[in-house]
């Protein structure tokens, strides 16, 4: 770890991540509010980000192959870098829980489907990123997720979204291994998955972020 890196450690950076359609976005706002009970400032954030990187890359769901594997590769990275640099190191040297719906992980993993080496996507964001203190994975097949997208959303599949994509996108995940990954199964209801959520949370920062369930 750089000395930046050990800078920011007051605070304590969360990460979810798996396939779409998993409810990652659910899930954060009921952590958040778990932790803002037991008295934490929580500063809920995304990526991609609502910067000029992330909206470029929102204009590639309807056309992936506008752009080369490699400059994929590269606006999200870029966008990363703005994100760690404007939100990500300032609310982790102020103290508070950060948590991220998708970071690094999901770098290794979709640009990994697409034929980049998933430990280079890693190394690669490890130089720069600070390293989360827990990742979160949320684990579904990758029909369910087309399906929740489908019919939950209603919305059509966005080129990131397809069937086919996903199931390698979910392999590379599978393969990822980091000491900060739990991984959660995210089949059940809502309620049923913030349990699991809440006691990964519990046993891993419980005496850091959550005041002892009495
Ligand atoms: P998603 O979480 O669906 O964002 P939103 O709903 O806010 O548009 O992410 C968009 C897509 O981007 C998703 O299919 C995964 C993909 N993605 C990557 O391919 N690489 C990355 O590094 C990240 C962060 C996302």
């Amino acid at each position: 770890m750089t000395d930046q890196q050990e800078n920011t450690r007051q605070g304590v950076l969360i990460a979810f991540e798996g396939i779409d359609g998993t409810g990652k976005s659910t899930q954060i706002r009921l952590l958040a509010e778990a932790l803002e009970k037991s008295g934490q400032t929580v500063v809920a954030t995304r990526e991609p980000t609502s910067g000029k990187y992330g909206k470029r890359i929102r204009e590639l769901y309807l056309n992936r192959e506008t752009v080369s594997h490699e400059e994929e590769l590269e606006l999200f990275i870029a966008d990363r870098r703005e994100h760690v640099r404007d939100v990500i190191r300032p609310a982790l040297l102020a103290g508070k829980v950060v948590l991220t719906d998708r970071y690094y992980l999901s770098t290794a993993a979709y640009q990994g489907a697409l034929g980049h080496d998933p430990e280079k996507i890693l190394t690669l964001n490890e130089a720069f990123a600070p390293e989360p203190d827990l990742v979160l994975m949320i684990m579904i097949p990758p029909s369910v997720g087309v399906h929740r997208i489908r019919t939950l959303r209603n919305e059509t599949l966005n080129t990131f979204e397809q069937e086919s994509g996903l199931e390698k996108v979910a392999a590379v995940y599978d393969s990822i291994e980091r000491e900060y990954i739990r991984r959660i199964d995210g089949a059940g209801n809502i309620a049923e998955v913030h349990e699991r959520v809440m006691l990964q949370v519990r046993e891993c920062l419980g005496k850091r972020i959550l005041t002892p369930v009495s």
